[in-house]
């Protein structure tokens, strides 16, 4: 069995991809590593074409605006059914917001994808609070263990070990108590330290609050 991974992120393997750093960490451990393919970049009808040699695709995303970013979606596009029985697809979504629970759109999504595409669905595993892992991989050292070990796993029993994503997944819903902690921290401004940042060294701080199709 073969498997390919796909990287669905616009950043493709820039440095501060976190979709690139999940998908080598998915493979690190593995005795014969999985290749990963890039859809920025490529050619999506030869790399569609390329995807057909393999039993197994896995997708690893990150999600942009609640939803799939739009070259995956043009990626998805180029993909023919399976005229062969027994292959499988899976996804490994990465987000930036704590609730797994807003991908549960796109896990809809996917799990008819993979049938309209005559695959097995092979299933979904999500992490949320994951868009500092590129800043901070350090403070990420325990997701990132699980995602090696969900890839060597992988590699030995071609499934997505249940528990680990389960661990990965949480929390789904923030508790009450949890939403109003998080809150304080978003009204004394503590939540926009990183991004101010951002904005700063990009010189676009003092236009955070434009709003240009207000008009
Ligand atoms: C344009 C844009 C839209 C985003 N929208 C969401 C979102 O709707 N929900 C979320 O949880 N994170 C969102 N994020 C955060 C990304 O999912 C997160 O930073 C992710 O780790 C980025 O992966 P990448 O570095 O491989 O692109 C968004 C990021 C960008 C740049």
């Amino acid at each position: 069995m073969n498997t390919i991974i796909i990287n669905g992120s616009p950043k493709g393997d820039a440095q501060n991809s976190n979709t690139r750093i999940i998908c080598e960490e998915f493979v690190r451990g593995m005795k014969m590593p999985c290749e990963i393919k890039c859809i920025a970049n490529s050619n999506l009808e030869k790399l569609a074409h390329h995807v057909e040699n393999y039993d197994t695709v896995i997708i690893i995303l990150p999600l942009y605006i609640h939803a799939m970013p739009g070259i995956l979606m043009k990626f998805i596009e180029h993909l023919r059914p399976s005229s062969i029985q027994g292959k499988s697809l899976g996804f490994i979504i990465q987000a930036g917001f704590i609730e797994t629970a807003q991908e549960k759109y796109v896990e809809r999504y996917f799990t008819s994808l993979a049938k309209q595409l005559n695959y097995n669905y092979l299933g979904t595993v999500s992490k949320g609070e994951a868009a500092a892992i590129y800043m901070f991989p350090k403070m990420f050292k325990k997701v990132l263990k699980k995602i090696n070990e969900l890839g060597k796993i992988y590699e030995q029993t071609h499934t997505f070990d249940q528990k680990i994503a389960q661990e990965l997944g949480k929390p789904y819903e923030l508790t009450k108590f949890q939403t109003w902690v998080f809150q304080f921290f978003c009204d004394i401004g503590l939540n926009n330290l990183g991004w101010h940042r951002v904005l700063k060294q990009n010189n676009a701080f003092d236009k955070r609050l434009d709003r240009p199709f207000l008009y």
